[in-house]
């Protein structure tokens, strides 16, 4: 999975035990030494809880919030108050409950542009932020990404079968006519350009696509991410009930 093909493990017996055993993980991440902590998110229904626990006292006092930095993987083609916004999810349940400056909140624009017009908006933000057109691979993007799993083996908005898979250049597109709304997402190179990756999956439906992926099954599309860094799986025990970890804690 990771670019040296390693990946930890970590197995939750509740979904509610999931969120904290991430939330303290991900304020451990936060608070290691460096100028500012950038920060991916994902979206979908998952990590809602786990934004909601990062909002909680017991976490937002070991949070660097003044110098962390949230961006997201993939958005829907709606407004921001639109509730299947992600950008609206992560902020009801954890963006305004935190002393997080405004301009370290990197939305991907959604509203009064089409989706073209949205991920190259979101495209040359990243570049400004990143400080280059290009990636270093020895320079990564993103301190931490956060991965949701799809049933259908998707990461971001990067649906089985889509042509986005095969994108190289692009830092950020548009996905058109595959769902609904249309989604804007980043590409495998930009995902995979972070210090750290963790997905975060959770419940029976998600079982097979997590097993296809560990088996290492080319087709669905978390399986072909080759992140930078370390990589995690945090899952819970309903998601982990495959072969696959019969050996797992
Ligand atoms: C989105 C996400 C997407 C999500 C998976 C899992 O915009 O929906 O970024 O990639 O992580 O679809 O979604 P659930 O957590 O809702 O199952």
């Amino acid at each position: 999975m990771s670019a040296n093909g390693t990946a930890q493990t970590r197995i939750s017996d509740t979904p509610e035990q999931l969120a904290h055993e991430v939330a303290g993980w991900i304020v451990e991440q936060a608070s290691k030494p460096r100028t500012r902590f950038s920060l991916c998110l994902s979206g979908g229904e998952t990590p809602k809880h786990l934004y909601e626990l990062l909002a909680t006292p017991a976490y937002v006092a070991h949070m660097p919030w003044d110098r962390t930095h949230c961006f997201w993987g993939d958005e829907r083609m709606v407004p921001r108050d639109d509730p299947r916004s992600n950008y609206h999810m992560a902020w009801d349940a954890l963006l305004r409950h935190v002393p997080i400056p405004v301009e370290n909140i990197h939305a991907i624009p959604t509203e009064h542009m089409s989706p073209a017009a949205g991920a190259a908006a979101y495209a040359t933000e990243l570049k400004r932020f990143y400080g280059a057109d290009v990636l270093d691979s020895s320079r990564p993007l993103f301190d931490l990404t956060l991965l949701g799993l799809g049933e259908d083996g998707h990461i971001a908005s990067l649906f089985p079968g889509s042509p986005a898979l095969t994108e190289t250049e692009r830092w950020v597109i548009p996905v058109m006519g595959e769902t609904a709304p249309d989604r804007i997402t980043l590409t495998y190179p930009v995902l995979a350009s972070s210090s750290v990756t963790a997905f975060v999956v959770a419940g029976e439906r998600k079982r097979n696509a997590l097993a296809g992926v560990l088996a290492g099954d080319a087709a669905l599309p978390a399986s072909r991410l080759q992140p930078r860094g370390a990589v995690y799986w945090f899952i819970d025990r309903a998601a982990a009930a495959t072969p696959a970890f019969s050996g797992a804690q």
